[in-house]
């Protein structure tokens, strides 16, 4: 809980008296310094590019694509624009903040006219709150809506989570959504095909009550890596029905739709500045497999991904014997860049998704590692608990349109 300030308590009397709600958040109490893999569910609040929603999250232009199941392959991803209003989920290295809750600290270079509140609102679509940007940054006694210089970097805190990276016993991503105006626990659990009571449980919510600016976290079913701790890449988890790339762009890896096992194979930008994707003492890529009816079954040698350690691409070759050869795999379907915020990403009821293309080939046979992470041997979920958030409700009845 922040300490209690006059100024607060007055500012949320101020705050009350505008809108009658508080916003809330999940927190996840924490101790580790080791980031986990996380996402938010941001709605840009002006036509931007790529590259600049990119620049607000420092994330990768195509990190952010791959987890929307938008097609990474097409020519200058960073220059298209996307549409005001469009909803897409970014991928966040996700911290432990001061032992009660998780954030992902990014930095962002203010723009004339910009207030505290509208920069925690709109610019990051209530991820973040006013008093605790200025918290961050050493401000003393800065009302929400006292204009930032502009120029000046701010670090912005923006809530995340992970839990373990499980939900339930099975793998997940957890994504940080903020209610809109009519939000519904039940709308937001069928709009990510989990339930209710699931969401409720997981936010630790006594009543399904959610008022817009409250920040929930949705547990996504994923699938999770298990390449070992030295590896860049350790702990990546991918949503699915999604993607990820990593390995310095050189490796993309999938998850679902037909089941919960992490598919890597080499990204459809791969060069020739990836090191070998072959695995060793054979003629197999990432990705590919053989194989074998025995008496026995099939046997089945894949050779598959196992991380990224110092510009090296790790392959693993594994044998299993299955009782029967598995189907060619499947990736998950992807879509062109939006154009429209009236576009749902793959997990909305329209459009219907497009054949894969643009280097991932729907023809290219592969299976899925056979190696399935036990999902029990996670470090077992934090404890979840809600508290009240000062001021979002303020920061929320301010729309800041900036230079848009
Ligand atoms: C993964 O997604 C596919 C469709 O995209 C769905 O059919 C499947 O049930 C999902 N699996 C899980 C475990 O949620
Ligand atoms: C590849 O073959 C060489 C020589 O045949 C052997 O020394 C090495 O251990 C093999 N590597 C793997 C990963 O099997
Ligand atoms: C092996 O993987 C590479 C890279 O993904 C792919 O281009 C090739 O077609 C695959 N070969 C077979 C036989 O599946
Ligand atoms: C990466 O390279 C550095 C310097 O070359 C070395 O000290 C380090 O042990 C390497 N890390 C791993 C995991 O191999």
């Amino acid at each position: 809980m922040p300490p209690h300030r006059p100024l607060l308590s007055l500012l949320l009397l101020l705050a009350a008296a505008v809108a009658p709600t508080w916003s809330k958040s999940t927190l996840e109490s924490c101790s580790s310094s080791t980031a986990c893999p996380a996402q938010l569910s941001y709605t840009l609040y002006a036509d931007l590019k790529l590259a600049e929603l990119a620049a607000l999250f420092s994330a990768d232009p195509l990190a952010i694509l791959a987890a929307n199941s938008i097609d990474f392959a097409v020519p200058d991803p960073a220059d298209r624009i996307l549409p005001a209003g469009l909803t897409l989920r970014v991928p966040v290295p996700c911290a432990c903040s001061d032992g009660i809750r998780r954030v992902t600290s990014v930095r962002y270079v203010s723009r004339p006219g910009d207030t505290l509140a509208s920069v925690a609102s709109s610019v990051y679509g209530g991820l973040t709150t006013p008093d605790w940007i200025s918290d961050s940054n050493g401000i003393l006694d800065a009302k929400p809506e006292a204009v930032v210089d502009a120029g000046t970097t701010l670090f912005v805190p923006l809530h995340c989570a992970c839990f373990g990276g499980v939900d339930n016993g099975l793998p997940a991503v957890y994504l940080t959504y903020v209610a809109g105006k009519g939000d519904t626990v039940a709308a937001v659990a069928q709009r990510y095909r989990t339930t209710a009571t699931d969401l409720m449980s997981v936010n630790d919510m006594a009543t399904a009550d959610l008022a817009a600016g409250d920040i929930i976290v949705v547990p996504l079913p994923a699938c999770r890596s298990s390449f070992p701790a030295f590896t860049a890449d350790y702990g990546l988890a991918v949503a699915n029905g999604t993607y990820a790339v990593t390995a310095n762009r050189c490796v993309q890896c999938s998850c679902g739709p037909g089941n919960l096992d992490l598919f890597c194979v080499p990204a459809p930008l791969a060069d020739s500045t990836c090191s070998s994707m072959q695995c060793a003492n054979s003629s197999m890529m990432l990705g590919n497999f053989t194989l074998l009816m025995t008496s026995s079954g099939c046997s089945v040698t894949s050779c598959s991904y196992g991380g990224f350690v110092n510009g090296t691409i790790l392959t693993t070759l594994t044998t299993a014997l299955k009782p029967q050869c598995p189907a060619p795999h499947q990736y998950p379907p992807l879509i062109p860049p939006p154009t429209s915020s009236f576009f749902e990403t793959y997990l909305g009821p329209s459009p219907t998704p497009m054949a894969s293309e643009g280097g991932v080939d729907p023809m290219m046979v592969g299976m899925a590692p056979t190696s399935t992470p036990s999902a029990s041997s996670g470090p077992p979920p934090a404890a979840r608990y809600v508290v009240g958030d000062a001021l979002g409700a303020l920061a929320l009845c301010l729309v800041a349109n900036l230079l848009w």
